[in-house]
């Protein structure tokens, strides 16, 4: 995607797999600012601080920090020790394991002095392969979006949770595909971006749509239930960090009382989800890992003062308890329809069987 006029991805490595560039996705929506990873460490630390962040880009992260392991011990060993180092990230999004398990798969049986130049032909790969899978997301999803354009007057109203746009992605997004290519197909869309809390993605979501010129309007969390009783939403396109066997989202903390919401108030519930976040072996969502991160993120907020500078301030007393669960599982049946790169299909077992019959 464009910012100011030149073209961007999320993620990128020099030719000589040296030195990856990613954008710091802590320091937007207030700065653009290219950061550099040099090390195996660095791509760890960039997954688990959130510099980069998203099912799919966790995963593209993940091959280079392969990749960057290699340059400096490329044996058995230090595949080994890559790929636990970076395992254990964030436990949740399934795309970490996936490209891992790639790169352990694709590196394993070379000899120790191949290995780098194939890590980053294999990472490059999974970059070229992602951001192919996000355009054909995109274009089942238009289908979708004009449908409904066509039976209405005024702007179809979408909403979405976290973000699942290009930020997300290597390139273009998951949920937010289908939003890009309706607004370049000269289709009315309007999106209510959900803030969620405590990392605020939303505000991720606000910036890419606002780049790309989509009209948008940052909501709080608690406000989706009220719009879709409104008839202000037309329909709800979320991303998945792990979509299981038997159809059921993990998603960002909150797309769960989206979901439901939306089935009180007949509102389709849509969920962009690449083959490279399904579970295939887990039968359903109680299986799995949910991540559970640092208080900090509830008890405090982070955002630029009036001066200008960036800080956090404390919103809750030292003494007060939080929790602060990452993800939540949406069942199936409350899921509409899943959008993959191979079309949509029912959340069930039989739905990802008709559409993935290898995987079955
Ligand atoms: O914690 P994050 O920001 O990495 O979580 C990302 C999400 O949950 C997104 O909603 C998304 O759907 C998955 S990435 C397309």
């Amino acid at each position: 995607m464009k910012v100011n006029g030149t073209p961007y991805r999320t993620i990128w490595s020099d030719p000589q797999g040296e030195v990856v560039a990613i954008i710091d996705q802590t320091r937007l929506p207030h700065e653009f600012v290219i950061a550099h990873l040099r090390s195996l460490d660095d791509a760890a630390r960039a997954i688990r601080t959130m510099q980069v962040r998203g099912a799919p880009l966790i995963g593209a992260t993940a091959a280079f920090g392969v990749m960057l392991g290699m340059n400096k011990d490329a044996s058995d060993t230090g595949l080994e020790y890559a790929c636990t180092v970076l395992a254990a990230t964030r436990p949740t999004a399934i795309n970490l394991h996936w490209a891992l398990e790639r790169m352990r798969t694709r590196l394993a049986p070379l000899p120790a002095r191949a290995r780098a130049a194939e890590a980053r032909r294999e990472a490059a790969v999974i970059c070229e392969e992602d951001v192919a899978t996000n355009r054909m997301l995109g274009n089942h999803g238009l289908k979708l979006v004009r449908d409904i354009s066509e039976k209405k007057s005024g702007p179809v109203n979408l909403l979405t949770h976290c973000n699942a746009g290009w930020l997300a992605t290597v390139d273009w997004g998951t949920a937010l595909a289908p939003v890009f290519f309706a607004h370049d197909a000269g289709i009315s869309v309007h999106v209510w971006v959900d803030e969620t809390r405590p990392r605020n993605q939303g505000a991720l979501t606000a910036w890419e749509l606002a780049v790309q010129g989509v009209p948008h309007t940052v909501i709080v969390d608690n406000a989706g239930g009220h719009l879709m009783q409104q008839g202000k939403v037309d329909l709800v396109i979320v991303g998945t960090d792990r979509t299981t066997g038997n159809g059921d989202v993990v998603n960002k903390i909150g797309t769960y009382l989206k979901a439901l919401a939306a089935r009180d108030n007949k509102v389709p519930f849509y969920v962009a989800a690449p083959s490279s976040s399904i579970d295939w072996p887990a039968d359903d969502g109680s299986q799995i890992s949910i991540e559970k991160r640092d208080d900090a993120e509830v008890s405090e907020v982070r955002g630029r003062s009036a001066s200008g500078s960036m800080g956090s301030v404390r919103i809750y007393p030292e003494t007060c308890p939080v929790a602060n669960p990452a993800f939540d599982v949406t069942p199936a049946r409350l899921v509409t329809a899943l959008i993959t790169e191979r079309g949509m299909c029912p959340a069930s077992k039989e739905g990802l069987a008709g559409l993935f019959p290898e995987k079955a």
